[in-house]
């Protein structure tokens, strides 16, 4: 292992720059060259890759966003994009590649390897959803979770004092993580999640429920799901079951940027300096991951093709603290 590349792919996440930090100077340390795919799959196929030396990660590492840009290409999806992208790393000389993303990265990835025969690829799972199979946190999360924190603390000061309904809706397009730990920190209410099945009538009731306790107002955490946007019909159809007046809040890509928490620096310093070692291991193939506080190297195919569990215990608290 001489030369290694290293790209961030899909949505950006907090934390990626301390990770891209923490890959290049450890391969620095390592007498390897690294080189910067610019804006993920797009840069792989083209080929368009930047020097990174100590210069260039130096005072990145409270930068949220990504320096070396990300994209979301669908021309990787084929064969021949995949091919393309293969010929690429060949001119560019590249032993490994350090891919920062997340399921769809590594989907993508998978699919590379089958393709053809190119260099070793060790992923590190970087997405605000923290979907992805094979680490307790990804990158990104804990930063998108505590802004969602703050904007809930934030809406509960003027839900409380208007006596209001609020339907405050956080990313997460196939997992409610983020929706799971926010309204748990935050205090909401009710919770809608991809996992579970939901119904008016359910969250009508449960907020009557409150009502008739004492509550004067109330907060639900909405996971976006695939339909961004779909709490305004939801509280459009609660208001009107319980005759009560809603608001909507849509958090969107507020949760994305901005400086990296403590855990998401961490975590991204932590899972760069593996993903090197894990090259240097000649390890290819898998992702490095953090489960239970060791450090650990799952099949890139079991990142994408497993569905990684909600905390059990913490659905389990939800509906006894929310009340
Ligand atoms: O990165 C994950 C995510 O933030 C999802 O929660 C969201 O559904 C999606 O990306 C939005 O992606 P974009 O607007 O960048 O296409």
């Amino acid at each position: 292992m001489k030369r290694i590349g290293i790209l961030t792919s899909g949505g950006d996440a907090p934390g990626m720059n301390a990770c891209i930090r923490a890959v290049v100077r450890t391969a620095l340390a390592n007498d390897l060259a690294v080189v910067g795919i610019r804006r993920g799959y797009t840069g792989l196929i083209a080929g368009d890759a930047m020097p990174l030396d100590r210069s260039a990660i130096r005072n990145t590492i409270h930068l949220g966003g990504t320096i070396l840009e990300t994209s979301r290409n669908p021309e990787f999806y084929t064969r021949e994009g995949r091919l393309k992208a293969a010929a690429a790393v060949d001119r560019m000389g590249l032993d490994g590649i350090v891919l920062i993303g997340g399921e769809g990265t590594f989907h993508g990835a998978s699919l590379l390897a089958a393709d053809a025969d190119t260099a070793a690829l060790v992923g590190v799972p970087a997405s605000i959803d923290n979907d992805v199979y094979g680490t307790d946190y990804c990158i990104g999360f804990d930063t998108a979770a505590n802004c969602a924190v703050e904007a809930i603390d934030r809406i509960r000061d003027t839900a409380r004092s208007h006596e209001r309904l609020f339907f405050i809706e956080v990313m997460g397009r196939t997992a409610g993580f983020l929706a799971l730990e926010s309204g748990i920190a935050g205090g909401a209410e009710e919770l809608i999640i991809p996992e579970e099945e939901v119904t008016v009538a359910r969250i009508s009731d449960r907020i009557e429920r409150g009502f008739i306790i004492g509550k004067k107002s109330a907060i639900v955490v909405v996971a976006e799901g695939k339909t961004p946007g779909i709490s305004f019909e939801i509280a459009r159809e609660v208001s009107e079951r319980l005759n009560f007046d809603s608001r909507v809040v849509v958090l969107g890509h507020l949760q994305r940027g901005g400086p990296p928490t403590l855990r998401d620096r961490v975590l991204g310093s932590l899972l760069g300096f593996a993903a090197v070692e894990a090259l240097m291991e000649e390890r290819s193939g898998c992702m490095v991951g953090e489960v239970g506080g060791n450090l650990t190297h799952t099949p890139l195919e079991e990142t994408w093709q497993k569905k990684k569990p909600l905390d059990r215990d913490l659905l389990r608290i939800f509906p006894y603290l929310s009340e």
